[in-house]
């Protein structure tokens, strides 16, 4: 008699995105007429940059010879995608992380889930609070959040970091120690990214405690100012203590291509001495059949002169949307903050509202879809978050559309 995994009946009902999804839907059924103007996922919109369609034509046209055709790819990716990731992603900024402790796959949301799978079901993780909701719903699965309280939004073995306005969202040490440690810089939900100080402090905290610091730095490529580092391993001492979760997606517009890549630096072992780095390889190659050769050519492409001055003009074109809708926001008598280093605006709801309740009077009355900041825990009640990466066009009429809003 077959019984399912007891964790997964935990899980709330839908995934945040999926619920989103679902209730825009089930509007737009109801009021075809209601053109609705989505800011809410952080997908991105302008189409494939031209070098990259050009290395996908020229892979596809590869794979369809005998002599070039290629079958399974190598467990860690083609040497020729993970040298251009550790010299233009690391060795630039001063980094020494090796080729061989890259790890390439279909994208960060699997390997921030996917990494937990190789730490004792016992660890205690700590989470910002907003958060990233795979991060949690990935440990719920394994079994290692407890039990939860729908009416604190907390799960009673997450150790939680506030990220709040007195502690300008970053999140602060604290006061039971954690084993395996969540940091999103710049952050997805609030948009806001740790400088060089800020993030020095978690690295040698979890040198001394002996915990590890998961890092999602998938918005990295929207950091604008100095003192922000772009990787954890800009930080001395995070090879013996973090993990570093990348992509594409939001970089180079891969939401629909799939690639992002993962260092475990070989440094980094247990208390016991068990390295991380093999058990990763190991996890990996049975469990993961790696990433066609065509998405990898078009990683590589990302990475040539003419990828990055692409990339360079996309991401001043969102950032321009994060601009638009920083000043429309105020211009509206809002209060809002991040959109300086990441495409996420975090703002308050007006007039007392819930954020699920702003949610409904933002879609129901002006056809505007965001992302209700309750979705993302506890602190995230009270807040909203909206995304850079429409068009200009809708962006101005979203603005448009909060500025004539009265709400409550
Ligand atoms: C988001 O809207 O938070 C992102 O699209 C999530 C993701 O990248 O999976």
């Amino acid at each position: 008699m077959f019984q399912i995994n007891e964790n997964y009946p935990k899980l709330p009902g839908s995934y945040l995105f999926s619920e989103i999804g679902r209730r825009v839907n089930a509007f737009q059924k109801e009021h075809p007429e209601q053109e609705i103007i989505r800011l809410g996922i952080g997908d991105v919109t302008r189409p494939l940059m031209p070098s990259v369609v050009r290395a996908m034509h020229a892979a596809v046209d590869e794979m369809s010879r005998a002599e070039t055709f290629r079958g399974y790819a190598p467990e860690q990716g083609y040497e020729f995608l993970r040298t251009r990731i550790a010299r233009h992603d690391f060795a630039s900024r001063g980094c020494d992380i090796s080729p061989d402790e890259i790890f390439v796959s279909d994208g960060a949301k699997c390997d921030v889930s996917n990494i937990q799978e190789i730490f004792s079901t016992d660890c205690r993780i700590a989470v910002g609070d907003p958060v990233y909701p795979v991060y949690v719903d990935a440990n719920v699965m394994a079994g290692r959040a407890g039990e939860y309280d729908p009416d604190t939004l907390r799960w009673s073995r997450v150790i939680y970091l506030p990220c709040t306005e007195e502690n300008g969202f970053v999140p602060e040490l604290p006061e039971e120690t954690p084993d395996l440690i969540y940091l999103c810089s710049p952050n997805n939900p609030t948009g806001t990214a740790m400088n060089r100080q800020e993030l020095q402090k978690w690295v040698d905290y979890a040198n001394r405690e002996h915990a590890v610091i998961l890092f999602d730095a998938a918005y990295e490529a929207y950091i604008h100012e100095n003192n922000i580092p772009h990787s954890i391993f800009e930080c001395p001492g995070a090879k013996t203590c973090a993990i570093e979760i990348r992509s594409f997606s939001k970089t180079a517009g891969f939401t629909g291509v799939r690639l992002g890549y993962t260092v475990v630096p070989r440094e980094l072992v247990t208390a016991g001495g068990q390295a991380l780095h093999p058990l990763w390889i190991r996890r990996q190659s049975t469990r993961f059949n790696g990433v066609s050769y065509i998405q990898q050519q078009a990683g590589a492409a990302v990475y040539t002169e003419e990828g990055q001055r692409e990339v360079e003009e996309s991401i001043a074109y969102y950032m321009e949307n994060a601009k638009r809708i920083r000043e429309g926001l105020q211009a509206a008598g809002f209060t809002a903050s991040g959109g300086v280093n990441a495409p996420y605006i975090w703002l308050k709801t007006p007039g007392g509202l819930s954020s699920w309740q702003f949610f409904d009077q933002l879609l129901e009355q002006y056809g505007l879809v965001g992302t209700p900041g309750a979705g993302f825990g506890a602190c995230g009640e009270g807040y909203f978050r909206l995304t850079a990466f429409g068009s200009h066009e809708n962006t101005d009429r979203a603005m448009e559309r909060l500025r004539r809003g009265t709400f409550g």
